[in-house]
């Protein structure tokens, strides 16, 4: 199950199902549709909950559970868009099963896991992919050409922040609040591997210390709850230097993921809320440089699938993550390596680090000191 043959000059369908459809599954479903691919099948809660979401969605099947989903015959490519702690028993069925992975982040509530599945994953060689998408933003990838062709200069500063502010009241609450569901970090997991991921891949650096304070507010009677937000110094393996401001408790601020790099000739910074430019800052004049794949470098201009003033945005980004995935599953599944335009999509490997990055963030806001990355 899972091989797709690579020489075929028409493969069949790549057969889809999606593992939870509530956010994030529905933006997985409109993505592989756009995709071409069948969604044949989709899992949830309960067995009454998926039949009810099959129905709404247009899905034929529906599971009565996600290890009957991503166990089954009838399905190469399987999506696990549940609750952070079913992902990794799910994902290590799924890939045991043959099956190519789209699993979301964080890959693992703890590292020694997401290390295990990353391991299994390339044992397999199936495509075992996590939707860091906020690479694949046009103008985020612009910025990295502009780090890779050395415009940029060596990078010194990293800065930046990721703000929301759903949970910014006192009776907000998900089931991301819940260490049991969600994982012992919230904030740094859901949303702060997010911006370290995107900021790594933009850089070419590497996160290889941190140190960090967390806050966590009163809510919910007290009961325990995993961090509202965290404020981070970094650096990485290539001498730079940042700072990082991670909230779910920032009023007004939605999705707020900015950030900035400083080279030694230019600064670049992009705003996942504005994507359709990036700033340029240079000694003589600054610069804003509007999304027209005409003009960006062409890692960008792939990407830019409407011209220029037709704003584009985080859909496009899963659709672009998803026709990766599938054109790496019909070259016969290598998980890693880029494909031959960049960028590629991020991999299991890539995500068990953002793992192990979050647990020397809790580690180190623990016992106030500054913690290596492995
Ligand atoms: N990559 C991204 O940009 C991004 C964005 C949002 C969420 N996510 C990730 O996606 C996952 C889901 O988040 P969400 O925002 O969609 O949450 P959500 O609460 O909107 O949806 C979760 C769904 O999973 C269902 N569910 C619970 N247990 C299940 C199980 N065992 N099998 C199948 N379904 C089950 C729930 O009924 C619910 O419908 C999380 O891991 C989250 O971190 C990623």
């Amino acid at each position: 199950m899972g091989r797709i043959s690579a020489d075929s000059a028409n493969p069949p369908p790549l057969r889809t199902a999606i593992a939870g459809t509530g956010m994030i599954g529905r933006v997985h479903l409109d993505a592989v549709r756009r995709s071409g691919a069948p969604v044949v099948g989709v899992s949830s809660s309960s067995p009454a909950r998926a039949k009810e979401a099959a129905a709404e969605l247009g899905v034929e099947r529906a599971f009565d559970s996600s290890q009957a989903l991503v166990t089954s015959d009838d399905v190469d490519v399987v999506h696990i868009c549940t609750p952070n702690a079913a992902h990794a028993e799910l994902a290590g069925l799924a890939l045991r099963a043959g099956k190519h992975v789209v699993c979301e982040k964080p890959l693992t509530t703890d590292a020694a896991t997401a290390d295990a599945l990353a391991a299994l994953a390339a044992r397999t060689g199936l495509v075992a992919a996590v939707p860091f998408v906020y690479r694949y933003h046009p103008m985020a990838a612009e910025a990295r050409s502009r780090v890779r062709d050395g415009r940029a200069g060596d990078i010194r500063l990293l800065h930046g922040h990721y703000l929301q502010d759903w949970l910014a009241e006192p009776g907000d609450t998900n089931w991301r609040v819940d260490p049991v569901a969600g994982g012992p970090s919230r904030a740094f997991a859901d949303i702060g591997s997010h911006w370290c991921d995107l900021v790594e891949w933009v850089t070419g650096h590497r996160i290889t210390e941190v140190t960090a304070v967390t806050q966590t507010v009163d809510r919910d009677g007290g009961r325990p709850a995993t961090e509202d937000a965290v404020q981070l110094l970094l650096r990485t393996d290539r001498g730079a230097t940042g700072t990082l401001t991670v909230s779910q408790i920032s009023p007004g601020r939605k999705n707020r993921l900015w950030f900035e790099v400083d080279g030694a000739r230019t600064s670049l910074a992009f705003d996942q809320e504005n994507p359709e430019s990036l700033f340029v800052g240079s000694r003589g004049e600054n610069a804003v440089v509007l999304r027209d794949p005409a003009t960006l470098s062409p890692a960008a201009a792939r990407l830019s699938t409407v011209p220029g003033g037709h704003p584009m945005g985080y859909l496009d980004c899963f659709a672009a993550f998803v026709r990766d995935v599938h054109s790496a599953i019909r070259a016969g599944g290598a998980a890693s390596g880029e494909p031959a335009t960049p960028p590629a999509f991020p991999t299991f490997d890539d995500a068990a680090r953002m793992v192990r990055l979050t647990e020397a963030v809790l580690g180190s806001a623990a016992d106030r000191s500054w913690k290596e990355v492995s």
